[in-house]
């Protein structure tokens, strides 16, 4: 199927998009599509009407629904861990069971939901306390699925903050929990320990030392420490009074969790009637991707575009550009999202997967990034599709003069990415700046601008929660439909755990000198250089 796609990309090699919009003045609203509050317009990439059509086969021809079904329902397609994928249950407002080995798992996702609110009405109002007072700060410790996303929200979601300050630690390197402790009072700070599987060595190294931190500053673990996990035995048995903790099913994968407990940070920021309005966004996205045709299908198309460039058109990244600074961690957090799931070389049956999969994800807001890698977007030898997200308005209205700004450059990059600059453009501009002859021609030719070159904008009214929560859902979708059409299984991630082995038998090599692990040339000579350094 992908040579048939290559073939038909071979037809349309010399098409600009200028010429398509010149040739179509309705391609624009053609190739614009509304579900709940989003618009994706697809309109500036290369994708046609003939394009749109073999791509969308792709998704019948893959059995994309009936995946999509199983999903919803709750049967294993984590078919390597033998588990459910099942976040969506997580955000499922209807009333319709899910049913997981027989059994709805919906009652206890509606008492976790109820749970977790109880907890953070407590946390927020004051009734749970530290031994100094009313709780002012909360430190969650977290790493990956456990940290990510609710970093990524809490920041999406500032104006909504009317709870403690949240403060978020993930790395193992002792200068994050070090600095961000600094200045805390350990009488008056909530810890959380997110862990799925309460095992990571970077959370629990990081537990015990904030643990030990607490005890020494006049804290009380005991009162102010909590947990989620799936573990709830490591938690009890790491000191978390039951009552504290939260659990979660091995059928909510850890870069999916948001939606459940591991969101609870999020509400005892902004309270849980807005939590539930990110839920319900969810929601409504999920009622999309299960109703409308792939042509209007938000994360089909954003899917499918996806999978054009990279292994249609053979381009080796993507990037992410959000025009909200709220969403300046959108990029890290789509990365684990789209990299964790879709980086694989095996297929569901086993055998190695011909082609490129997943694509490489990165990115920075704007417009910042205008100011750092936008130079290679624009005149650099490879094309790197563009996704820029954007809201009609900011949520100060005071500033709006910096809303317009900012959206006029999105807009403008789009633009210019697409439009660029031809030779006699830049002969011009050159000659109006005073160079003639070799030097004019010299001058002109590094101010031109290919152009032609591919972007998607994502628009919506304002970054609620709603919003956020749509925009979420949307992303996990696509990586659900880039799977199934790759024929890869999204929802595991054996590929972390050799370098998590390695590092935990260099430990005691790094203390000691010494330890039961074979060096090769090079990682024995830089542990011999580090340790000699640090004095050992
Ligand atoms: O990086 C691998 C991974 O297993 C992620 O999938 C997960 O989100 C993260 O580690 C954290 O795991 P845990 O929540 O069990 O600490």
């Amino acid at each position: 199927m992908w040579e048939d796609l290559k073939a038909l990309r071979q037809t349309k090699r010399k098409h600009n998009l200028v010429a398509l919009f010149g040739a179509d003045p309705a391609r624009a609203e053609r190739f614009t599509m509304q579900a709940c509050d989003l618009r994706l317009d697809i309109s500036k990439t290369h994708i046609d009407d003939e394009v749109l059509e073999a791509l969308t086969a792709l998704c019948d021809r893959n059995g994309l629904a009936e995946r999509r079904e199983a999903m919803f329902d709750g049967a294993k397609i984590n078919e390597t861990e033998g588990r459910a994928a099942l976040h969506t249950a997580l955000r499922n407002f209807s009333e319709e069971p899910v049913l997981v080995d027989g059994a709805d798992v919906m009652p206890d996702v509606r008492d976790s939901l109820e749970r977790m609110s109880a907890f953070a009405r407590d946390v927020r109002s004051g009734r749970l306390r530290g031994t100094g007072g009313s709780f002012t700060d909360v430190v969650s410790i977290g790493i990956g699925g456990s940290d990510l996303g609710p970093v990524m929200a809490t920041l999406a979601l500032a104006p909504y903050h009317d709870g403690p300050r949240l403060h978020y630690v993930s790395n193992v390197d002792g200068a994050h929990i070090f600095d961000t402790l600094k200045g805390l009072d350990p009488t008056r700070t909530l810890v959380n320990v997110a862990s799925k599987t309460f095992t990571t060595s970077e959370t629990m190294t990081n537990a015990h030392t904030t643990r030990a931190w607490m005890q020494a500053g006049g804290g009380d673990p005991a009162q102010q420490f909590m947990a989620i996990s799936s573990d709830a035995a490591r938690a009890t048995e790491f000191g978390v009074p039951l009552e504290h903790i939260f659990g979660f099913s091995d059928w909510v994968g850890g870069r999916f969790s948001i939606w459940g407990p591991i969101g609870l940070p999020v509400m005892l920021a902004v309270g849980p009637e807005h939590f539930r309005e990110f839920l319900h966004g969810g929601y409504q996205m999920d009622s999309h991707f299960r109703s409308a045709p792939w042509a209007e299908n938000l994360p089909a198309l954003l899917a499918l575009v996806g999978l054009w460039h990279s292994r249609v058109c053979g381009f080796r990244s993507r990037v992410v550009v959000p025009y909200d600074q709220r969403l300046a961690r959108l990029p890290a957090y789509l990365q684990q999202l789209e990299m964790e799931s879709n980086g694989k070389s095996v297929g569901m049956d086993g055998r190695p997967v011909r082609g490129a999969t997943g694509a490489i994800v990165w990115g920075e807001p704007g417009t910042n990034g205008q100011h750092a890698f936008f130079q290679l977007l624009h005149q650099g030898t490879q094309a790197v599709p563009c996704e820029f997200l954007v809201a009609a308005r900011g949520h100060e209205p005071e500033l709006a003069h910096h809303h317009r700004l900012l959206v006029a450059n999105c807009l403008a990059q789009s633009q210019a990415l697409m439009i660029g600059r031809s030779l006699r453009q830049a002969r011009a501009m050159a000659a109006e700046a005073g160079f003639t002859g070799v030097e004019q021609e010299r001058q002109a030719r590094h101010r031109v601008f290919p152009g032609n070159r591919p972007s998607i904008t994502l628009a919506y009214p304002l970054l609620t929660p709603g919003v956020l929560g749509q925009i979420v859902a949307l992303y996990e979708h696509r990586v659900f439909v880039e799977g199934v059409i790759l024929g890869i299984n999204s929802f595991d991630q054996f590929g972390v755990e050799l370098g998590k082995e390695i590092a935990t038998s260099l430990g005691p090599v790094l203390e000691h000198g010494h330890g039961d692990v074979e060096l090769d040339g090079s990682t024995a000579a830089l542990i011999a250089y580090l340790r000699d350094e640090a004095g050992k």
